[in-house]
């Protein structure tokens, strides 16, 4: 734009909305930034189950705020290939291109997860007990060996910890049934098969309380 243009195109008249249009245009070409677009998926297809911003109020939808960016990765593109089977979340990958992956991952992986709270006061201690100590007699592993202090997760163990009770304890029978087993190493699901039914309880209020402070 030399400089008589730039003066014109800053006169109030036609000249001036002509730019204007000339530029939402062009930006509409361009198409969104990545990390737009994922906010808006976000806010118009997530949003119906685990809230705008990852932090589901409904315990059976997982929160997937502040989840590992590459376990969110793994589990979208499991869902994707049917290797995941979640009759809710199929038709909603459906719908996903692969290049929107990445870009959700990383948009709900930079939210917060907000702590949750444990119900079932009474099956706390039985849950502590696990998540750091195992089960010694049945080969139940300590939870916090893969899932770290707090249930915070690390890279492909993911957080846990502030995760809804009945989603996590739903998980943990799903292991142990077989009906998930994508897990790569089969570690969740030997571990699942291991634990009682009050040890699943215990162990699932225990994770929901965790981040609470
Ligand atoms: C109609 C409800 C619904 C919608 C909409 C939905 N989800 Fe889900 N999502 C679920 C349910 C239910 C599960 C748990 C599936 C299972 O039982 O294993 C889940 C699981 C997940 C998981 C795995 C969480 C974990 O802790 O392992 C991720 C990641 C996820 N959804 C991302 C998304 C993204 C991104 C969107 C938007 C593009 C979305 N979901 C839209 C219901 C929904
Ligand atoms: C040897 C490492 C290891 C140990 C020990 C372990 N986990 Fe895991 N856990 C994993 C991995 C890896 C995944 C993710 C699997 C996948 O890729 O889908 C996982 C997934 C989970 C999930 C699903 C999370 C979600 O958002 O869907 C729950 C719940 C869980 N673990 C609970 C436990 C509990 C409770 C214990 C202790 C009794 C435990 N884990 C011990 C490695 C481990």
């Amino acid at each position: 734009m030399n400089k008589v243009d730039r003066d014109r195109s800053h006169k109030a008249g036609p000249g001036r909305a002509v730019v204007v249009i000339a530029a939402v245009l062009a930006a509409m070409l361009a198409g969104p930034a990545a990390a737009e677009d994922a906010k808006t998926i976000a806010a118009t297809v997530c949003v119906a189950c685990h809230a705008g911003d990852g932090n589901s109020v409904i315990p059976m939808f997982p929160k997937i705020a502040g989840l590992q960016e590459e376990y969110i990765v793994k589990q979208l593109k499991d869902f994707m290939s049917g290797r995941r089977k979640s009759d809710i979340m199929a038709p909603v990958v459906a719908a996903l291109k692969a290049e929107d992956v990445a870009p959700l991952a990383t948009y709900f992986s930079s939210q917060k997860m907000k702590a949750g709270e444990a119900e079932d006061k009474k099956a706390v201690a039985l849950g502590k007990l696990i998540f750091h100590d195992g089960n010694e007699e049945t080969g139940v592993p300590a939870c916090v060996g893969c899932h770290q202090p707090e249930g915070v997760g690390h890279v492909i163990y993911p957080r846990i910890g502030g995760q809804h009770a009945t989603y996590v304890a739903q998980q943990l029978k799903n292991f142990a049934a077989g009906e998930r087993n994508n897990d790569v190493s089969r570690y969740m699901r030997v571990t699942a098969k291991r634990l009682s039914e009050e040890e699943i309880n215990a162990v699932a209020q225990y994770i929901a309380g965790l981040g609470a402070k």
